[in-house]
């Protein structure tokens, strides 16, 4: 099927990301938010990135505006009817992405198809919400979207060969390195990278090193380009332990638990780099780390 119209439900972290992109490839988006605050901030990213771009010399000031305006923001799910295919973006929240899944099923065009950019969550589930099982993939991008050259393609039990390499097509469009992964919780990178954040937390927790000395020692000594505690506040620590929740259910592994100070924090409302304090606090011009006085 060609692609000319794609929907994104969700214009966060990841959905601006995800709209920018396919925005890029040439294709018409409609981007979809809860209200109208959410979606201001979503394209307000949007604007940034590509403003960013062009004072790079990156991009001409006219592909900016191009893109821009291939870009519709809405809050009724009506607007994705005619699109080919719809990305979900959302909070890590099952029973929300079910009930959307439910209501764009009875408004978008049966052929089109649907992904899940969920992180953890089973891609089979989600399309058991729908009459098109076998049109429905798991398609993860990582953060930030515009830059993360690896999609994750995504398929359950029930998606068709023909879905499966439609997500493998639209990965090549948008100069991504694509993988094949199972519908298992974390599929590939979150199954590793998860436990490894969790363990940086843990490792603190118990004095192994300071916030600094954790995220200085990995980004040294195995060039990583992020510290994992730097990291877990660029991920998101609310979406972090939702992850974990999903995966140490999944799996029963100690590892994959939740630590005390994760859950304080989030607890907190302390959700790293997007409310402005984690690991680190975000309110100077410099991130500084929290057991340093921030
Ligand atoms: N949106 C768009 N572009 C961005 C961006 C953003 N949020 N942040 C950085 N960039 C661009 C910059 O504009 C810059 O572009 P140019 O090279 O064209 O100038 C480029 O990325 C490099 O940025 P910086 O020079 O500002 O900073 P950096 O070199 O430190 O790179 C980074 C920033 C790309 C984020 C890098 O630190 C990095 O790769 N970090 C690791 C990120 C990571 O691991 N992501 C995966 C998270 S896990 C996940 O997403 C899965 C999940 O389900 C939880």
């Amino acid at each position: 099927m060609e692609i000319s119209k794609v929907g994104v439900v969700g214009c966060g972290l990841m959905g601006h990301g995800i709209t920018q992109i396919c925005s890029q490839a040439g294709w018409e988006l409609v981007v979809r938010e809860v209200d109208q605050d959410k979606l201001d901030k979503g394209l307000a990213k949007i604007d940034k990135q590509l403003g960013r771009a062009v004072e790079k010399g990156k991009l001409e000031q006219s592909d900016a505006d191009a893109i821009r305006a291939r870009i519709t923001g809405t809050l009724d799910y009506a607007d994705l009817a005619d699109c080919d295919l719809v990305i979900e973006a959302m909070t890590e929240d099952l029973a929300g992405k079910l009930e959307m899944w439910a209501a764009v099923d009875g408004i978008v065009k049966d052929d089109a198809y649907f992904a899940t950019n969920t992180s953890s969550l089973s891609v089979a589930d989600q399309a058991a919400a729908t009459k098109r099982a076998d049109r429905f993939l798991g398609l993860h991008f990582f953060n930030p979207a515009q830059v993360m050259p690896l999609l994750e393609v995504v398929r359950s039990g029930e998606t068709s060969d023909d879905a499966s390499k439609l997500g493998f097509d639209l990965g090549e469009t948008l100069g991504k390195t694509t993988v094949a992964a199972g519908d298992n919780r974390g599929f590939i990178v979150n199954r590793l990278l998860v436990p490894y954040m969790l363990d940086a937390i843990r490792a603190n927790e118990q004095g192994v090193g300071s916030i600094k000395d954790i995220d200085t020692g990995m980004m040294a000594g195995a060039s990583h380009p992020m510290g994992p505690l730097t990291l877990a506040d660029f991920v998101g620590l609310d979406t972090l332990a939702s992850i974990a929740d999903v995966m140490a259910e999944s799996y029963g592994e100690e590892r994959f638990a939740q630590p005390e100070t994760l859950r304080k924090m989030v607890s907190a409302g302390n959700y790293g780099r997007k409310s402005g304090k984690g690991f680190y606090d975000y309110s100077g011009e410099k991130p500084v780390p929290v057991d340093a006085g921030g």
